[in-house]
């Protein structure tokens, strides 16, 4: 049974710069709430309520935000305000938070190997905060999809997504075979490869479900794409021995990492 999930929120947010000069990028709201929030909401529908999140320096708002402010809570109790704090109560209410730092930025593979003192020898999901999704679709939110997927597969999963081919450099990129409808038995994947190298057009998007033997993969995985240690490349071991699949998730998915995917989850959720 899957419990724990992970959330690397060390990034630097150069993007959104100077917004994320003071202010941890998973901070930044789409409408009134966090983007992390949202991944946390994301979480718990999928019967996750222990949350490990990997931070750095410059992040201490995030702890405030899953922590009760007596004096807020002192100013708004009984006033007509109170129910805009309805929501993020009820995340507190609902689930425990743990954090560690990653010290030192060294690839999304590294902060997820931070967290291993967090987790430790059980499955755990990994949400990547910038990737919003709608969780109001007809078959549950994407990670509640997933973890559906594992309890019969029980290994490595990654979700995917179609891009368009000149798009594969921005993403962990997979071949596999299919095996069911929308589901791969991954055989190849790489990091953000040129569109001429990319071994299809499925990109894997910032939710993973991952079995604890990838923590002793990652410490063996040497630096690849940007000089960086890769989750991609330390699946790729696990995906030799047959143990990835990759699922091709029903939803609505934002790249909030980049100023138009932002705009675009804005009025999605706005318009909704
Ligand atoms: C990371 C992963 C990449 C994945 C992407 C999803 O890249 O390294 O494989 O496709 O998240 O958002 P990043 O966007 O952090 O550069």
């Amino acid at each position: 049974m899957i419990r724990k999930c992970l959330f690397p929120a060390a990034g630097y947010g150069t993007r959104f710069l100077p917004a994320t000069k003071a202010m941890p990028k998973e901070m930044l709201p789409v409408l009134t709430k966090p983007l992390i929030q949202y991944g946390v909401e994301e979480a718990l529908t999928a019967g996750l309520d222990t949350m490990a999140i990997v931070t750095g320096r410059g992040k201490r708002s995030i702890e405030d935000h899953f922590d009760i402010s007596y004096e807020l809570e002192h100013q708004i109790k009984g006033t007509s305000k109170e129910h805009y704090l309805t929501e993020i109560r009820d995340v507190i209410t609902r689930c425990t938070f743990s954090y560690t730092r990653q010290v030192e930025m060294k690839g999304l593979g590294h902060a997820i190997l931070s967290g291993q003192t967090l987790i430790g020898n059980e499955p755990f999901a990994v949400l990547l905060a910038d990737d919003l999704c709608d969780n109001t679709c007809e078959q549950g939110s994407v990670l509640s999809q997933m973890v559906k997927l594992y309890e019969k597969y029980q290994c490595s999963i990654v979700a995917i997504e179609e891009v368009p081919k000149e798009e594969t450099f921005k993403y962990g990129v997979i071949a596999g075979d299919e095996i069911e409808e929308d589901i791969f038995q991954v055989t190849n994947m790489v990091e953000k490869p040129e569109p001429k190298d990319a071994p299809s057009n499925y990109a894997i998007i910032g939710r993973y479900i991952l079995t604890p033997d990838i923590f002793d993969i990652i410490e063996n995985t040497e630096p690849g794409r940007g000089g960086e240690i890769q989750i991609t490349d330390a699946l790729l071991t696990q995906a030799k021995q047959g143990k990835v699949i990759a699922y091709k998730f029903k939803g609505q998915r934002f790249d909030c990492g980049s100023v138009e995917g932002f705009v675009r989850a804005t009025n999605y959720f706005y318009n909704k």
